[in-house]
């Protein structure tokens, strides 16, 4: 039976404002603090009567059974058939995925005392083939935690554009390079070309035995092996764990090793304090629960098609487009979990960049534009650079000004053109420091949001069918004998003669 949204269509909505003029309350109700991260909704529309209504519509959807089953590694997701143990890899699952993810960790942990021991040779530079989920989580990871640690370069490449390679080539010495593959699958065309190029790159370049310097991620062991990988150093994780879900188990590998292991159990902490925030609080004071209220009511009340993400920050530069495969690829979806067509939009296009260089970019459009655009600042407090605190306060202060500004607006009768009309929402999550902890417990916000939001639509956040059409037409191509229609041929022709 399709969900009843009519009490949450029917909400008034008043300015934003008039909602903080109406109640003194306000903020203190639509703010929340969790494992060092503070969130700030009341610049969103959210009212105690949107969130009593969404509470009514999770009942329905039995949001709170679908949490449990969740976590007690039941088949959540449907249309494969499994579980969803993301979980688990940090600790809050049930207890055989927890020690499955524990023991894989541990095998994990292992490979890098060998290799920091120089088991492997002297490695410094660690270049890991993957993309998607195999790529994008442990690249934000790395990139915002390990600018600094020193212990090894690391190089994420997802591209299939040989450009991509050759600009780590041109950075890294073949002797001391560690290549890690990482495909859930073992069967991506990209991540296994790109693979099989670093081989002949390492082999070209005078390096003996090239596996004997490869690592594989995957959850698929034995396609690794007779890929080449020797046993030793293949690092397996669950099935059930998803690809965009994944950075947790050994994807996560070269963050770890960058990063070093205690860095790495930190940001497990971190998100299963997240986790248990998400199962234990009350839906008016869980913040994936509040965040995923928010983000519904803007697409299917106001009929907002997109939401932003901007990062005041530069260490979460990578975060945007981390979220764009985390919600786009787990919410992008046109049927409902019992088969049936989505009655309504399912979520925004994600879309987001980084503060203050978007305000001179793509903010105009935010401030004066047609479209309704929700937009979410994430800043951290304590600054990451070590200049002089100019840089870091005038970073913040920009982001808080926005917000302001975008609530605000200013009325000018005399000059449209110069006049702004405010109401427009946003929400802030401002981080204590960035660490491994809270950047842990702000992706597991993330995925939990997502799930929230999936709960609510009745869809399957789990799955990602949508990929593959686009997947066989590439390979069809590539293998030829294949008729494509008169546009396409012609783009074949003209490009291979
Ligand atoms: O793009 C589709 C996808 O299946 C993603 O879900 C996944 O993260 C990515 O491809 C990579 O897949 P694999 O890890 O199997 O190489």
């Amino acid at each position: 039976m399709a969900a009843d949204w009519t009490s949450i269509e029917a909400l008034p909505s008043p300015r934003l404002e008039t909602l903080f003029a109406d109640d003194p309350d306000r903020l203190s109700k639509l703010s929340l603090d969790v494992a060092g991260l503070h969130f700030d909704w009341s610049k969103t529309h959210l009212t105690s009567e949107a969130i009593a209504a969404f509470e009514k519509l999770a009942k329905a959807q039995d949001l709170a059974g679908k949490r449990e089953a969740l976590f007690a590694g039941e088949i959540v997701n449907v249309t494969e058939g499994r579980a969803a143990t993301h979980v688990a890899e940090r600790g809050e699952g049930k207890a055989e995925d927890v020690g499955l993810a524990r023991a894989l960790h541990a095998r994990m942990r292992a490979l890098i005392d060998a290799i920091e021991a120089e088991a492997l040779g002297p490695i410094r530079h660690v270049l890991h083939v993957g993309i998607g989920g195999s790529a994008l989580g442990p690249h934000l990871l790395v990139d915002a935690l390990g600018r600094d640690s020193g212990r090894y370069d690391v190089a994420i490449v997802s591209n299939v554009d040989g450009m991509a390679l050759e600009e780590a080539f041109a950075k890294f010495d073949p002797a001391a390079t560690l290549l890690v593959v990482a495909s859930k699958t073992f069967t991506t065309t990209e991540t296994l070309l790109n693979a099989e190029s670093v081989l002949q790159w390492m082999s070209e370049n005078g390096v003996e035995d090239v596996y004997g310097r490869v690592v594989a991620l995957t959850a698929e062991p034995d396609k690794a092996i007779e890929w080449g990988v020797d046993e030793t150093r293949v690092l397996p994780f669950a099935d059930s764990v998803g690809g965009r879900y994944s950075l947790w188990s050994s994807i996560g590998f070269p963050a770890a090793l960058a990063l070093g292991w205690d860095c790495f159990e930190e940001l497990l902490e971190g998100a299963a304090e997240m986790d248990r925030h998400f199962r234990l609080a009350s839906l008016s004071e869980n913040a994936p629960a509040l965040a995923a209220f928010a983000d519904l009511y803007y697409t299917q009340v106001r009929h907002a098609e997109t939401r932003a993400t901007f990062a005041y920050d530069e260490r979460l530069r990578l975060l945007p487009s981390y979220l764009q495969q985390l919600e786009m690829e787990s919410n992008g979806k046109g049927v409902t979990v019992d088969g049936t067509l989505l009655d309504r939009p399912s979520a925004a296009i994600t879309w987001g960049g980084v503060g203050t260089d978007a305000q001179h970019a793509v903010f105009q459009l935010l401030h004066q534009g047609t479209h309704l655009v929700p937009v979410e600042f994430v800043a951290v407090i304590e600054a990451g650079d070590t200049l002089a605190e100019d840089h870091h306060r005038q970073l913040l202060l920009n982001a808080f000004a926005q917000g302001a500004a975008l609530m605000k607006g200013r009325a000018n009768d005399k000059d449209p053109a110069r006049s702004y009309s405010g109401d427009r929402p946003s929400s802030t999550i401002l981080l204590d420091d960035l660490d491994a902890r809270t950047l842990g417990a702000l992706i597991a916000f993330y995925e939990q949001r997502v799930f929230v939001n999936a709960t609510l639509l009745g869809i399957n956040p789990f799955d990602q069918f949508g990929v593959e059409l686009g997947k066989e037409m590439a390979k069809a191509a590539g293998e030829g004998g294949q008729k494509f229609d008169v546009s396409t041929e012609d783009l074949i022709k003209r490009a291979f003669g």
